[in-house]
């Protein structure tokens, strides 16, 4: 199982190398269209970090699952948007859910209350994910956005991002400590 845990600033070369490693299908997939090498390098140097968090999967040290979430509280007050990518070997494993759902929290914790997603009308995977996460599929030029509700934070939201912040950074350690073969604690 790989270890979920928060994506730090310094660590943008291996989202950059996640993306890039994403097969000509998979990268149509994540945002929505053709996107060459040169501006997928582009699309992560102008992640602003202030309003961008990224939640990743991390196998034997590589990152091979991501999740973007965007938002502007002064553009677009209580409102954010996600992107997400698993690599092939770890698709259809529970990986995308884990991302998503967690996502869902970090966002919920930051006051968002509408989460928006698009992706195309074929992708039975992602349409699949959002449905179970409540989301509301609407179909708009060949393409499908699903919105996501939030409620308001909670101390129950609260604490299990904090402890989800924990596991995965105890994770972290045990992976690199055992050469990353030490199966993770459950979050
Ligand atoms: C979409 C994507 C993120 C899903 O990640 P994943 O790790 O494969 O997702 P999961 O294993 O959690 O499965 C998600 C859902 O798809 C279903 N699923 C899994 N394999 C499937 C298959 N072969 N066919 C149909 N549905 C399948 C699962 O049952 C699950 O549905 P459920 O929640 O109702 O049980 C991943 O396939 C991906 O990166 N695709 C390319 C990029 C992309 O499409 N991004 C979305 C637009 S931003």
């Amino acid at each position: 199982m790989p270890v979920i845990r928060k994506i730090m600033p310094t660590e943008l070369p291996l989202y950059r190398a996640h993306l890039l490693r994403l097969d000509r299908a998979d990268r149509y997939a994540r945002f929505t269209g053709t996107l060459s090498d040169d501006a997928v390098e582009r699309h992560c140097a102008a992640i602003d970090w202030g309003r961008t968090t990224l939640v990743g999967a991390f196998l034997n040290g590589e990152l091979r699952g991501a999740v973007e979430l965007c938002g502007d509280r002064i553009l677009w007050p209580n409102q954010a948007e996600f992107g997400i990518s698993v690599e092939k070997e770890l698709q259809g494993k529970g990986v995308g859910s884990t991302l998503v759902r967690r996502v869902l929290t970090v966002a919920r914790n930051r006051g968002v209350r509408h989460v928006h997603m698009m992706c195309m009308a074929g992708n039975v995977r992602m349409r699949a994910l959002a449905r179970r996460f409540g989301g509301r599929l609407a179909l708009d030029c060949g393409e499908i956005t699903a919105q996501f509700e939030l409620p308001p934070p909670n101390q129950f939201s609260l604490a299990l991002e904090a402890l989800e912040d924990g596991t995965g950074a105890f994770n972290s350690i045990l992976a690199g400590v055992s050469g990353a073969h030490r199966e993770p604690i459950a979050a």
